[in-house]
């Protein structure tokens, strides 16, 4: 049996329509599920919608829709644009769906059961845009750092999980387990808090004062607090399409995040995790954020990049490249046109695309698209550009491995840079003057073919649709990168047909708007 690998996004709020920062988890998730799946695990990869709690209820109100017929359209709206952007993902989950909501009664009921949620009294800052409270050493002049706005005061009787009681094993499990959350400087600053006594957690909300939510199964005067049913959302989605299996899944668990949402996964949610008596996910993978400019790129401050523009404009593949390529996983990055037009053009144009088309011309001009015989052994030439792909696919799974993906496109990047060289250093177009040499130009293009290929085995996961496009266009399957890699010389029959070339990435021009790539 294939060995199991589970991932999850975050479950994104339904009161903002899928934008940059949304896409860039989803794409890197994507990117992780495709490399696992090609490496020949057996991936679950989660993705879905946060619909409860004040801030979608408040959303709802200012269009004068219910909450549910508004969560409805937006979580929609969510799953067709992953679907329209060929998104992976296995299953989508709702936390307004049946089995979720009587998942997190049954979790609530327990932990109740065991003594750790208790009934008190509570008054605190706290952030609507965040939907939690705040201590006042974590606010910036006052304000949530976030949302920019300052925190409202509220008192009131809730029920209480006693996370204080967890505190020290958190910690254990923190120091026995290194890599739980990576990069490193995150897991630093979980410590660092972890340094200071650790709150009981308010998980209940008044009926009073919010309906929307999952009632309490132990008062009915009460919802759950949005946090406390939204984590479980990782456990739910995963038990409910894996039944039984899914512990298998659980214990290749992977989280993928941005340094926002890093207090509630790194302490709320693995301090419940134990209350409920599951065992703690396997890492949490935490990014950093896309801004815009001088702002931060988020629904809160407006400044919108949407996937399904991006995608019509420049295509899917585009997009991903720089998402993947642009930003050092856990670091922040700037978007702007003029990076990504950069990357686009010398990259995508000039890099793999002017690649793909020439070796394919060259083919149709000189042998009407048939692969030429290789049938001296290959040599010096050709060394540099089997060790550049060799190299690049050690070195692609390794980096992928470590999060760092664009250190992975660099490296594959160098490999089709070596397939250029080759061109250069070759010069075929030179060679077919002389006739005596029109066999050798056959092999070199023999080649250069195997390096198409081997340049589309390795982008598959990044970029799956161009890799596709490369594998229709020489007419070959794009073997997984659990396969031993193709051989030189060898893997196309004498005579194989290829297609016609046509562009894969067309040049943008910033001076005109931009048909579809
Ligand atoms: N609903 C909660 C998560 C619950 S998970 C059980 C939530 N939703 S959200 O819609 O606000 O999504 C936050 C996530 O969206 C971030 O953690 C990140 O994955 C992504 N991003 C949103 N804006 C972003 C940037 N500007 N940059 C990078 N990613 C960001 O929080």
């Amino acid at each position: 049996m294939k060995d199991p690998f589970y991932l999850t996004t975050p479950l994104y709020y339904v009161n903002a329509e899928p934008h940059l920062g949304h896409s860039y988890t989803t794409v890197l998730a994507d990117t992780v599920a495709r490399f696992h799946r090609s490496m020949g695990r057996d991936v679950f990869f989660l993705t879905g919608t946060d619909e409860h709690g004040d801030k979608i209820a408040a959303a709802a109100a200012a269009r004068g829709s219910e909450p549910r017929a508004y969560a409805d359209r937006v979580s929609g709206l969510f799953r067709s644009t992953w679907d329209t952007c060929g998104i992976s993902y296995d299953h989508f989950i709702r936390t307004t769906d049946d089995y979720h909501v009587r998942f997190v009664r049954d979790v609530m009921q327990k932990v109740y059961d065991t003594g750790d949620i208790y009934f008190g009294e509570y008054g605190g800052k706290y952030c609507l845009g965040c939907e939690r409270f705040y201590a006042d050493r974590e606010l910036l002049n006052g304000k949530c750092p976030d949302h920019e706005t300052e925190p409202v005061w509220i008192a009131e009787e809730n029920y209480f999980f006693r996370m204080s009681r967890y505190q020290e094993r958190l910690v254990r499990h923190l120091e026995e387990h290194p890599d739980l959350i990576r990069p490193e400087g995150y897991r630093n600053e979980v410590l660092s808090l972890l340094r200071e006594p650790l709150e009981d957690l308010c998980i209940s909300r008044p009926k009073s004062r919010l309906l929307w939510g999952i009632e309490l199964p132990f008062d009915d005067r009460f919802v759950t607090y949005v946090w406390f049913d939204a984590l479980l959302n990782y456990v739910s989605g995963l038990e409910h399409v894996k039944g039984d299996r899914a512990p298998a899944y659980w214990e290749h668990a992977n989280h993928f995040i941005a340094k926002d949402i890093l207090k509630p996964h790194a302490i709320f949610w693995p301090t419940m995790l134990m209350a409920a008596d599951y065992p703690v996910y396997a890492h949490l993978n935490v990014h950093g954020y896309w801004n815009m400019g001088e702002s931060k790129m988020s629904k809160s401050l407006g400044n919108v990049i949407r996937p399904l523009a991006m995608r019509e404009r420049f295509g899917m593949d585009g997009f991903r490249y720089f998402l993947l390529r642009e930003m050092a996983f856990g670091q922040d990055a700037a978007f702007t046109e003029d990076a990504f037009v950069t990357r686009f053009n010398a990259d995508l144009s000039n890099g793999l695309g002017n690649l793909v088309s020439r070796v394919l011309s060259m083919q149709h001009r000189y042998f009407e698209g048939r692969i030429q015989p290789v049938s001296t052994p290959l040599g010096a030439l050709e060394q540099p550009l089997r060790d550049a792909f060799f190299a690049a696919e050690e070195s692609m799974k390794a980096q992928v491995e470590r999060l760092a993906f664009h250190v992975a496109l660099e490296e594959i990047w160098a490999a089709i840079g070596a397939c250029d060289k080759y061109i250069v250093e070759t010069a075929p177009f030179k060679m077919w003057k002389q006739e005596e040499l029109h066999g050798r130009v056959g092999e070199i293009l023999h080649v250069l073919t195997d390096g198409l290929r081997h340049a589309a085995r390795l982008i598959a996961p990044f970029l799956p649709e161009t890799a596709a496009r490369i594998g229709a266009l020489l007419r070959c399957d794009i073997a997984p990168l659990s396969t031993p890699a193709p051989e030189w010389g060898r893997t196309f029959d004498v005579g194989h047909q290829l297609a016609a070339p046509e562009p894969l990435f067309p040049r943008i021009d910033v001076e005109k708007p931009q048909g579809k790539a």
